[in-house]
C-alpha cells in the first residue's frame, strides 16, 4: 500500500472538522488549515523552522495585557488589519477611504466646541494646524449634526495613553457639525513615529530590514445618524514614510498638503443599509 501523500493527509484533517455544529466556524477553521498546510509544504517548512515559529507566536501572547496587544501588532505589520478594514469598510464609489483604527482610541474624548484646539500640552516643537472641511452625503450635500472623534500624537511622536509628561486627553477631542456640515479644528502638524518595535512582532519586522515608523498622520472617525460610519486618517505630504508606512495605511486619497498650516479636507458619507 502507496504511503498516505500530503494532499490524503489534508484531506483527512479537514474531513474532521467539516461536521463542526457552528457552519461559520467550520467555514473559517477548514479554509485557515488549507492555507496552513500549503503554506507549510510551499516552503518545505523545517522542524527548526517550525519551532520558531511556535517561539515568537508564544513570546507574542506572553507579551499581551490589557495595555500592549502585540497579536494585533503582529496583524497590522502583515498587513492583515488593513485587509480586515478594506473588506469590512468597503465604501460606496465617492465616499472617504478607511484605514487602520490602531490601538490608540481612546472612548469619551472631550467634547469640542468649533474651531477649539485640542492641543491641551503645547510644545516648543508644535508647528500648528488648522483642519477644516465639510462632512458631505454622496450628492454633496451637507450633513449636520455629524461628529468627528479626532486623536493624534504630540509633536514628540507618542499619544497622551504612552506618556507621563502629557495630560490625559492631550491631541483628542470630538467635535459636532452644524447644519452646514462644516468642521474647524486647531491642531499641530502631525509628526511621524515608531509603532512599538521592542517585542516579537518589532523583531520580525527588524528581521526582514523593514522599519517601525508611520508617516505623520490624524485620525478621525467620522460618523452621522442614518451614514455608515468612516474609520480613517489625513497624512501630511511632507511627511517621511508614506511610501513604507510600517502598517500599510497610507491611501493616496488620504494624503493632504499641510505645508502652510493648514488642511482642508471633506469627508464623504454613504446612508446606512
Ligand atoms: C496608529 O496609527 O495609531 C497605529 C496603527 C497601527 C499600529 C500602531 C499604531
Ligand atoms: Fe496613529
Amino acid at each position: 500500500m502507496a504511503n498516505i501523500t500530503p494532499a490524503q493527509h489534508l484531506e483527512e484533517v479537514l474531513d474532521r472538522y467539516r461536521d463542526s455544529p457552528n457552519p461559520r466556524l467550520a467555514e473559517i477553521t477548514t479554509a485557515a488549515i488549507r492555507h496552513l498546510h500549503a503554506f507549510v509544504e510551499e516552503v518545505s517548512l523545517t522542524r527548526e523552522e517550525w519551532f520558531t515559529g511556535i517561539k515568537t507566536l508564544t513570546a507574542i501572547g506572553q507579551l499581551c495585557d490589557e495595555k500592549r496587544q502585540e497579536f494585533i501588532l503582529l496583524s497590522d505589520t502583515l498587513g492583515v488589519s488593513m485587509l480586515v478594514e478594506m473588506i469590512n469598510q468597503a465604501g460606496a464609489e465617492g465616499t472617504t477611504e478607511p484605514t487602520v483604527f490602531g490601538p490608540f482610541h481612546v472612548d469619551d474624548a472631550p467634547r469640542c466646541a468649533m474651531g477649539e484646539s485640542i492641543v491641551i500640552d503645547p510644545s516648543d516643537a508644535d508647528r500648528p494646524l488648522v483642519l477644516t472641511g465639510r462632512i458631505l452625503d454622496l450628492d454633496g450635500q451637507p450633513i449636520g449634526g455629524a461628529e468627528l472623534d479626532v486623536w493624534q500624537t504630540a509633536s514628540d511622536g507618542t499619544y497622551d495613553v504612552q506618556s507621563d509628561d502629557q495630560t490625559p486627553m492631550n491631541m483628542r477631542g470630538v467635535f459636532t457639525t452644524g447644519l452646514d456640515g462644516r468642521y474647524e479644528i486647531h491642531s499641530v502638524r502631525p509628526v511621524a513615529y515608531p509603532i512599538p518595535g521592542d517585542g516579537p512582532a518589532g523583531a520580525l519586522l527588524f528581521a526582514n530590514g523593514r522599519h517601525n515608523w508611520r508617516p505623520g498622520h490624524v485620525h478621525f472617525v467620522v460618523s452621522a445618524p442614518g451614514y455608515k460610519s468612516v474609520i480613517t486618517h489625513l497624512f501630511d505630504a511632507e511627511s517621511e514614510y508614506l511610501d513604507s508606512d510600517a502598517v500599510f495605511g497610507v491611501r493616496e486619497s488620504l494624503i493632504i498638503d499641510m505645508s502652510d498650516g493648514t488642511c482642508d479636507f471633506d469627508f464623504v458619507l454613504e446612508p446606512e443599509t
